[in-house]
């Protein structure tokens, strides 16, 4: 963050701002959020770019590609997301070549450009960053790939005072959901909040003889509930593959 927010300080140091990085990690990790959350913080545009949507466009998905980047370079400070990247830059094999190898080709041919003017950053995110094609992961390209994985209890702790109402924020037992939800993602985390929340609301409603709306809220029952009754999303053999992923793949 700091080398993009001051360029003047990070040059007077010598350190080279970020231009790409990719970002990997299971599903409901907070890849989008961490993106959205750079830009917010530099407070520069965010645009989002989604490759499943370009199908339609006159020129196909590379010509789709090509415009957005074009139109990027108008713009003094941007972040550019591409979300679900590996359905544009899979491993690129086969004879004859898919259809999507030209799709690559066209991302590789644009990152070069894209990394020459300053105060932009590109962003790639992926779930499945095995399949990505090892030309587009080579040096030169992505100046850091990074891994996001599931919280830890720290950040479990945050994301469960975010999704708690603030009047229970006080009476909740936030420990012991902690400790309960080791292993959920931050998606899985907002699941379990929102239904102790559907639960306590219906409770109050329906079966309450003595609280009254303004009293009663959730408490640390409903959300023990709660988590009792959410899967986690993330396995443990996911969870796995994404050590080797990092061991293998990682760039910090
Ligand atoms: N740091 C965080 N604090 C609170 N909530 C978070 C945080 N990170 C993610 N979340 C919540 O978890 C959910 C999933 O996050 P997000 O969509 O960023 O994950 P993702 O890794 O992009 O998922 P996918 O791989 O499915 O695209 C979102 O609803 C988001 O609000
Ligand atoms: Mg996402």
């Amino acid at each position: 963050m700091l080398p993009l927010s001051d360029a003047k300080l990070a040059e007077a140091f010598g350190v080279e701002p970020p231009k790409a990085i990719v970002l990997f990690g299971p599903p409901g990790t907070g890849k989008t959020t961490f993106a959205r959350a750079v830009a917010s913080r530099l407070d520069w545009p965010f645009i989002e770019f989604f490759p499943s949507r370009m199908g339609g466009d006159k020129n196909g998905v590379a010509g789709g590609l090509r415009d957005v980047f074009t139109a990027v370079n108008e713009i003094e400070n941007v972040v550019v997301f591409i979300d679900e990247v590996e359905e544009i830059a899979s491993k690129r094999k086969g004879d004859p070549p898919s259809p999507t190898q030209g799709v690559t080709n066209e991302l590789l041919k644009l990152i070069p450009n894209f990394r020459e003017k300053p105060g932009r950053l590109l962003v790639v995110a992926t779930n499945y960053i095995r399949a990505l094609d090892d030309a587009f992961l080579r040096h030169g390209r992505f100046d850091y790939v990074i891994p996001i994985g599931l919280p830890d209890s720290e950040a479990r702790h945050s994301i469960w005072s975010r999704y708690i109402p603030k009047m229970a924020l006080g009476t909740i037992n936030l420990d012991e959901l902690v400790t309960r939800s080791a292993g959920f993602s931050p998606a899985d985390i907002e699941y379990a909040a929102r239904k102790a929340s559907q639960k306590a609301l219906e409770e109050s409603v329906y079966e309450s003889q003595v609280a009254t709306k303004e009293t009663s809220t959730t408490t640390t029952e409903h959300y023990l509930w709660a988590i009792g009754n959410t899967r986690r999303t993330v396995s443990d053999d996911v969870i796995e593959e994404f050590e080797q992923d990092i061991e293998r793949l990682g760039r910090l």
